[in-house]
């Protein structure tokens, strides 16, 4: 039966949740009919953002609830066939709502990057959302789309154009430049907090496998490296990449959901790239150094509450349409067939505005609109899904359309790439 609405953005009076409700407004009028909602706690605010979104289908309906009222949860994913959600940290405000879609067969999508509560949604309720067949995709944002997706495009291609897969495949930032909002800094401060408190998700935390299903959870990759290295095929330093833990773990899982398409030994990691000799390394050095004082600054009470105070966005808050519109980002994914032999491919993942709101809006919202509609090509049963293993290649063609993404491929890997 043909529920009430099509899309809901949760959380849509907050700072991510407005710009999907956005996005959504922007591409899904009249020409290309949705029905879709926004929804969140505050009815004043949530009233306003509907007379506020500029939609060419007219004022958008709106429903309220609240993450901690069960009830309320099950009465609103009851009317809707996609829950699309911003209210974070996901730890704290988004258990239930994910027990309400999985009971109600209601599909889902988060921009969650918490490693420790994605696992802890998985192994509570994957067999009830195989049954209701709600289908649930985690991290439909900067992570872990471009990693995720990227690894899935690259490997397509080898397959496709020369019958081989790659391997090893190595993510390499070339360029970005971005903002923290208020609400990505509260889910940083949670997950370092539980960490803290309790050494069993710090352990999860740590594990290069742990999204993978229960009895997959191995493989060649060790912990994330948190050193500058030298890149021997790009001939430059690198740094550690602050979502390099949560991308990771997303890209593995795919491997591991599709049945090993990249291979049992498959090999991935993910750094940010600097240039060649002492003025890459030091800019390296400074990357590294600077994240380990922001990490240790962070977990400690006093430097956490000047952080807090003087530095950091509070909930909320986040970068203006000014600095949105000024970032960017461009990635390269180096896959090899063979680590030790000559032989490799490079794709390419760029966007056009700041990764973590401008770009992650867009895909946050393409994912809803494909889960809602190209129901024809996106066949897998309900669970838990990657994005890469949920979409694949159906949402390439989105996000290049309405997210400002482009995905390329190209053989030689000493050139830097399309511009
Ligand atoms: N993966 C990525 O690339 C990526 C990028 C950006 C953000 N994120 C994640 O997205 C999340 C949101 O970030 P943000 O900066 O947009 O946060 P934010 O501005 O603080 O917004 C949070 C939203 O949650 C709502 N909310 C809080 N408690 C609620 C409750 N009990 N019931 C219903 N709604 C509730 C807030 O409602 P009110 O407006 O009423 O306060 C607000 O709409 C964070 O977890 C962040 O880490 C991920």
């Amino acid at each position: 039966m043909q529920r009430e609405f099509e899309v809901l953005v949760w959380g849509a009076t907050g700072f991510t949740g407005r710009l999907v409700a956005e996005h959504l407004a922007k591409y899904y009028g009249d020409n290309r009919p949705l029905r879709w909602a926004v929804g969140g706690r505050n009815q004043a605010k949530v009233e306003r953002l509907s007379e506020e979104l500029d939609a060419p289908s007219g004022r958008i309906p709106f429903v309220i609830g609240d993450s901690h009222d069960r009830a309320s949860l099950d009465e609103i994913v009851r009317r809707t066939s996609v829950v699309c959600s911003t209210v974070g940290p996901y730890a704290r405000h988004g258990s239930e709502l994910v027990a309400a879609c999985v009971e109600h067969g209601t599909h889902y999508c988060d921009i969650s990057g918490e490693v420790q509560w994605m696992r802890e949604m998985i192994d509570r309720h994957e067999a009830a959302a195989r049954q209701s067949g709600a289908r649930i995709v985690h991290c439909c944002g900067f992570d872990s789309i471009p990693s995720d997706l990227g690894c899935f495009f690259l490997q397509q291609y080898v397959q496709a154009e020369h019958d081989a897969v790659c391997r090893h495949v190595q993510l390499r930032v070339r360029e970005m430049r971005g903002a923290f909002s208020g609400g990505t800094v509260a889910s940083l401060l949670h997950v370092l907090d539980e960490c803290r408190r309790d050494p069993r998700v710090r352990r999860i935390v740590e594990d290069p496998y742990a999204l993978n299903p229960a009895g997959m959870r191995e493989g060649p990759d060790g912990p994330d490296c948190p050193a500058v290295r030298w890149d021997h095929d790009l001939h430059a330093w690198t740094a550690p990449f602050v979502m390099a833990p949560i991308n990771t773990r997303v890209v593995r899982r795919t491997n591991a959901l599709l049945n090993y398409p990249y291979g049992r030994d498959f090999r991935y990691d993910e750094a940010v790239l600097k240039q060649g000799g002492p003025i890459g390394w030091a800019s390296a050095k400074s990357l590294s150094t600077g994240l380990k004082l922001f990490l240790a600054a962070a977990t400690a009470r006093p430097t956490r509450a000047i952080l807090r105070k003087w530095v950091l966005p509070s909930p909320g808050q986040g970068p203006s349409a000014a600095q949105r519109e000024n970032g960017f980002f461009r990635i390269q994914l180096v896959g090899k067939t063979d680590p030790d032999a000559p032989g490799h491919w490079s794709a390419f993942v760029s966007g056009e505005s700041d990764p973590g709101y401008g770009t992650t809006a867009g895909m946050l919202a393409e994912c809803a609109v494909c889960l809602a509609q190209d129901a024809d090509q996106v066949s897998v049963a309900g669970g838990f899904w990657t994005p890469a293993s949920c979409f694949g290649m159906t949402l390439v063609p989105r996000l290049e359309a309405r997210a400002g993404m482009r995905f390329t491929v190209q053989p030689d890997l000493s050139a830097g790439g399309p511009s």
